[in-house]
């Protein structure tokens, strides 16, 4: 054996040896860097006689060869090792169930509103809005509560120091009448609407949040009369509490927005302490319990909305959104509502999947 061959054994036992990329990096420069002792037999060549050089060369260009080979194949097999175990260590079990996604829930304000639109859809109504922050004419004037009617202080309004347009103060809204006039404006008549959301009144304690919610209702058309109010909310209310046997009382009322006004009365019966709806409130053990507000829609405000109050008729209704959301669903605390808990939430939430329909019960599983 020649000194190459001993030289290229040696190479290769090294190599073989060697335990990782840094030491095999480290014989590569040994053998083949600059300074490396194959490339210092290469470089000899450049001094030799024709007839040495013509023996050495091929076995020195043969060892260097050899030694490039052996060093890139053991790189190869580290790589392919490391690689191998790299894909043992992070290997992904696709069989193992998803960890579960956080849900949401919908809150009952949002259910209950859904469930209003979808029965007064049925009936040919459509939802209006109007904007929160209303002026002193939409919210009061148009309303037939001009400046210094009484009415305007059992509305503990939030004012703006802004003027609107008509010289009024901007406030947020107090109730969600003031939809009424402005969907006559817009639209003119006939009309079939509900105005569900946000109204706004200084006041808190149990039953009373300084923001609340309320859905107004405004038929207009020809021949309208009180028979049809009723008919529309017994229709309405049996189809929300999803029962047959609710029982309406109307009462004579005021709002100076109609004329003549009703206040809605429900019977209920007195269930462990608890009031649930259905029957009549006169039979023993049973009551009545004071749910929404309604009327025959004031000629001034049909005027003061554009429309011939000759010409045109109706009938309004508001209620309390939070409130009917209370009595379906057994909450009694309306300060939880706005709190934010999610645990609440959690509790009195549904489901976003869960859409009301007439077809498949319009109430929540709950
Ligand atoms: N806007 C009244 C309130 O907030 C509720 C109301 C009563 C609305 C009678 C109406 C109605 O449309 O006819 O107290």
């Amino acid at each position: 054996m020649d000194d190459y061959a001993s030289l290229e054994s040696e190479a290769r036992a090294r190599i073989a040896a060697a335990g990782d990329l840094a030491a095999l990096e480290a014989l590569r420069l040994e053998y083949l860097g600059k300074q490396g002792s194959v490339s210092g037999l290469l470089k000899t060549l450049g001094g030799m006689a024709p007839d040495e050089r013509q023996a050495k060369a091929p076995k020195i260009q043969a060892l260097r060869d050899a030694v490039a080979d052996a060093l890139a194949e053991r790189k190869g097999a580290m790589e392919a090792a490391e690689l191998e175990a790299r894909l043992a260590a992070e290997v992904l079990d696709l069989s193992l169930p998803a960890p579960e996604a956080s849900k949401g829930s919908v809150h009952p304000v949002s259910q209950v509103m859904d469930e209003l639109a979808e029965i007064f859809a049925d009936m040919g109504f459509a939802v209006a809005t109007g904007p929160e922050i209303e002026d002193d004419w939409h919210n009061f004037t148009a309303l037939n509560m001009p400046e210094s009617h009484p009415a305007r202080a059992m509305h503990d309004t939030f004012y703006f120091p802004d003027i609107g347009p008509q010289g009024g103060r901007m406030l947020l809204r107090t109730h969600t009448s003031p939809v009424q006039v402005r969907t006559m404006l817009n639209h003119g008549a006939p009309v079939r609407i509900i105005a569900p959301g946000r109204v706004y009144r200084s006041d808190s304690d149990a039953t009373h949040t300084p923001m609340f919610h309320q859905v107004e209702g405004l038929v207009i058309d020809r021949g309208i009369h009180l028979g049809h109010l009723k008919w529309t909310l017994e229709t309405f209310l049996k189809a929300f509490f999803e029962r047959e046997d609710i029982v309406l009382r109307l009462r004579p009322s005021y709002f100076p927005f109609t004329e003549p006004s009703v206040e809605v009365d429900v019977g209920f019966a007195l269930d462990n302490g608890r009031r649930a709806l259905g029957g009549s409130g006169d039979e023993p053990g049973h009551g009545w319990m004071e749910l929404l507000g309604s009327g025959m829609v004031n000629r001034r405000v049909i005027e003061m909305s554009g429309l011939d109050p000759d010409e045109w008729q109706g009938f309004a209704f508001g209620v309390g959104v939070d409130r009917l959301a209370m009595l379906k669903y057994g909450m009694d605390d309306l300060r939880a509502f706005f709190d934010g808990d999610v645990r609440w939430l959690r509790h009195y939430g549904f489901s976003p999947f869960d859409q009301p329909t007439l077809s498949a019960g319009v109430g929540a599983r709950v």
